[in-house]
């Protein structure tokens, strides 16, 4: 009996070895830890269950049936971050290059259905040359089962991927239909071919870096949204993720301690809109006085940094906060932010997540980049995400809310449920210098005469009044009380029930 105990024991030490110690101690000198030491630190301590330890490929193609080691590259069970449930796959790159064979991706649709069935986040942490290529047809199959289940899982449950190594050919496409890609700087990649193939067919020189590494793809092309400097603090930053997400589409956010007073007032907001219309200011800073405890996890920081995406809490209830910024091209909406800001409001509304919108949006983008590139299409995205959203919505403007940009941004007419602005908002078709050319382009030589327009329409318009005489603005609020009535906003809507009409699913620009 003892002999059989011992047994299981040297069979588990075998497979923990993976690819065996010279290849994890390479692993470490390229900056890299081993898929169970990232493992054991996303999770709670002793939290890990590990299934399928002992699955193996079965290839006999090239030999292979002289190699089949335990766990077949890839590391799956469940566990728990800061006491809730999470499933996990951790591909070993010590294994045959982490490269994906039938069985591994076996393992992980395993896990993946016992996620959708039991209502918990999946958290892939990719490491792998992509498809083995020794399994040939059998390997893009076990790639495809995992992207069908991608696909079912989306909205269901929260889906993050740590891209930790090399992921190539079909190794990104499996993280690129997960709600939250996150890079290693430096250790990972992201492309659809390398560097060596885009030399054959294109004729171009590119370093791994450049085409696909954590700056291309956090601050180009936007597949990524959040790059760290290393695997632990990568690992650290997701738990800190995952504290602020509901675990399914069918359970509100958690909700945590908080030691900030809701009421808090915060005179500095105050003097946060400078004097002249043109001086930017930070909007971070109002995001982070309104956050309980000022803590404000940001989504696609380097992006589109012209509007901010990321979430805070409010009385310990999580938020999603969309906001212009106007120190980066005066806060304008274009094709990048609106794609971003979109992504990110389906994502709340997906998962119960409340929206707080904060407005400082001279409009659109013009000229011809922009309309050759679609900026129609892919403006029309954050409107339509934002119409479509039923989750709680409360907006506050801070200036200038011009044209269909304030329309856009979560206006009383895409069903948002309270709309605030400060008294120095500006809600008009357009700034007033502008609307005084246009109306008054036959008095252009006269510069007195456009000065007195210009500042007839100023009086006239540059205010939130108009705005709130009609009802589209509920109330015109002090900035040093925002965070107190935004926070009653919310605590107010906490019970909001709203649907949409019934259909297969919609149809927006995409
Ligand atoms: C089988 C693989 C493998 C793969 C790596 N290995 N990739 N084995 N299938 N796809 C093995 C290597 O043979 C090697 O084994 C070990 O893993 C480590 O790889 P190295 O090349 O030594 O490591 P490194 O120099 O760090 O380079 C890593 C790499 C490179 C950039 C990932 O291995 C590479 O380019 N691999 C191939 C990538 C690729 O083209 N994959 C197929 C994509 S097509 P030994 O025993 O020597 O240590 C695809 C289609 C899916 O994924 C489509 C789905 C729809």
């Amino acid at each position: 009996m003892k002999d059989i105990l011992q047994q299981l024991e040297d069979r588990r030490a075998a497979a923990r070895q993976g690819g065996g110690a010279h290849r994890i101690e390479a692993q470490h000198a390229k900056g890299k830890l081993s898929a169970r030491e990232r493992v054991e630190l996303l999770l709670d301590e002793g939290s890990f269950e590990e299934y399928d330890m002992f699955v193996t490929h079965r290839c006999t193609d090239f030999d292979m049936q002289q190699n089949k080691p335990a766990g077949d590259g890839v590391v799956v069970g469940w566990g728990t971050v800061n006491g809730r449930q999470v499933y996990v796959f951790s591909q070993d790159f010590t294994v045959l290059g982490g490269s994906v064979s039938a069985t591994h991706a076996m393992k992980i649709c395993k896990i993946m259905d016992m996620a959708m069935q039991n209502g918990a986040p999946v958290i892939g942490i990719n490491d792998s040359g992509g498809a083995r290529i020794q399994e040939g047809v059998d390997s893009l199959a076990g790639y495809g089962e995992v992207f069908q289940r991608n696909i079912m899982a989306s909205g269901v449950v929260p889906q993050i991927s740590l891209i930790m190594g090399p992921c190539a050919g079909g190794a990104v496409y499996s993280p690129a239909m997960t709600d939250f890609i996150f890079m290693v700087k430096d250790s990972s990649y992201m492309f659809v071919t390398g560097p060596d193939v885009v030399k054959t067919v294109t004729n171009e020189v590119v370093t791994a870096e450049e085409l696909g590494g954590a700056s291309t793809h956090t601050r180009k092309s936007s597949v990524a949204d959040g790059a760290f400097e290393n695997d632990v603090e990568a690992l650290a930053e997701v738990r800190r993720l995952i504290d602020f997400l509901p675990l399914n589409n069918r359970e509100k956010p958690p909700v945590r301690p908080f030691f900030d007073d809701p009421a808090r007032i915060e005179e500095s907001l105050d003097t946060l809109v400078p004097a002249n219309a043109n001086t930017p200011y930070d909007m971070k800073e109002l995001i982070e006085k309104i956050a309980d405890e000022g803590d404000f996890y940001e989504i696609q920081a380097e992006y589109a940094k012209n509007i901010i995406t990321g979430f805070i809490r409010l009385e310990g209830r999580t938020v999603g906060v969309v906001a212009n910024q106007p120190m980066v091209l005066a806060g304008v909406l274009d094709i990048d932010s609106a794609r971003k800001a979109a992504r990110f409001v389906r994502f709340c509304d997906a998962f119960e997540i409340p929206i707080l919108t904060l407005v400082d949006v001279p409009g659109f983008l013009p000229g011809t980049k922009q309309e050759y590139d679609g900026v129609i299409k892919h403006g029309a995205k954050l409107l339509f995400a934002y119409g479509e959203a039923t989750v709680p919505k409360v907006t506050v403007i801070t200036r200038k809310a011009y044209g269909g940009a304030y329309v856009v941004m979560a206006s009383k007419h895409l069903r948002a449920d309270v709309n605030y602005a400060w008294p120095t908002s500006e809600v008009a078709v357009m700034g007033a210098k502008g609307a005084t050319e246009i109306l008054y382009r036959s008095e252009l030589g006269d510069a007195e005469k456009i000065a007195k327009r210009t500042k007839d329409y100023e009086d006239a318009f540059a205010n939130p009044f108009v705005a709130a005489e009609r009802g589209f603005i509920d109330e015109v609020i002090q900035p040093r009380s925002t965070r107190k009535r935004v926070a009653r906003a919310f605590a107010m809507l906490r019970n909001k029930q709203q649907s949409m009409p019934w259909k297969k699913h919609d149809n927006i620009p995409l």
